[in-house]
């Protein structure tokens, strides 16, 4: 009852043309395929209005990667969710590892960039994880079920199932390491043990869980055959069609 959702997290990679050019191959190459899977793209800022535009009426959905906590202001350098969905994006990356250990967006911050995303009509992708000396020290646990009481406690039941959640295990992005598929479902089962804990019953069955962290072609199916992962947010093999479609294959 869950679909699955591939996310592709292009980073700062991609500008507009080579954006442009990549999500033509993906509009073509899934043009007419089953759409038994839900697929979306997650292109850097400037490269939005040309994704929007190429991928209108195609079915595959456009993420932002960040956003600001508030809708306008004096932050220079910054992008609302406002403006976001004003370019016609869906839904908006928040917490990745990335943001949380080089930009300093922390645990109360996350929360903050959840709520923007509700207030501006984005769906918040949120991304948790655990480092390797948390998993090392066995802290795993501890740290992603702190990340989701931070960005999800104050929500409204009904809201939650808005919420894509990524678990992104630190060690395993961009360093080839994955977990094991067994590995990713022991800490999925933890997440929905989570949520139907603090919330109604229909919330954990209905919320997608993807799991991220050099997800590709040849480990995605054994992934996707756990049965609390609901899909994955690629990076690295997200940014060229044939390897991005290898890892939609693998969810058949
Ligand atoms: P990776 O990145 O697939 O390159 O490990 C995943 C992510 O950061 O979302």
């Amino acid at each position: 009852m869950r679909r699955k959702f591939i996310v592709g997290n292009w980073k700062m990679h991609k500008g507009p043309a080579d954006a442009d050019a990549l999500a033509d191959a993906l509009k073509r190459a899934l043009a007419g395929r089953d759409a038994s899977v839900d697929v979306g793209v997650a292109p850097p800022y400037i490269s939005l209005p040309a994704v929007v535009s190429r991928l209108k009426h195609t079915g595959i959905l456009v993420a932002a990667q960040n956003l600001h906590t508030e809708q306008q202001g004096a932050f220079t350098g910054e992008v609302s969710g406002e403006m976001l969905r004003q370019a016609g994006v869906a839904y908006c990356l928040v917490g990745h590892s990335e943001r949380r250990q080089l930009f300093g967006d922390t645990d109360a911050i996350v929360e903050k960039k959840v709520h923007a995303c509700f207030r501006s009509g984005l769906l918040p992708i949120l991304c948790v994880g655990e480092l390797l000396a948390e998993r090392e020290a066995g802290q795993e646990r501890e740290v992603v079920t702190r990340q989701l009481a931070a960005a999800l406690g104050k929500l409204q039941a009904d809201q939650v199932p808005s919420v894509t959640l990524a678990y992104e295990p630190v060690w395993a992005i961009g360093t080839g390491k994955t977990a094991s598929p067994l590995q990713a479902q022991e800490m999925h089962a933890t997440i929905r043990g989570w949520l139907e804990e603090r919330f109604p019953a229909f919330v954990a069955r209905t919320t997608r869980i993807q799991y991220g962290g050099s997800v590709k072609g040849s480990n995605a199916a054994e992934l996707m055959r756990m049965p609390d992962i609901d899909g994955a947010l690629v990076g690295g093999a997200s940014l060229n069609a044939e390897d991005f479609l290898a890892i939609l294959d693998g969810c058949r």
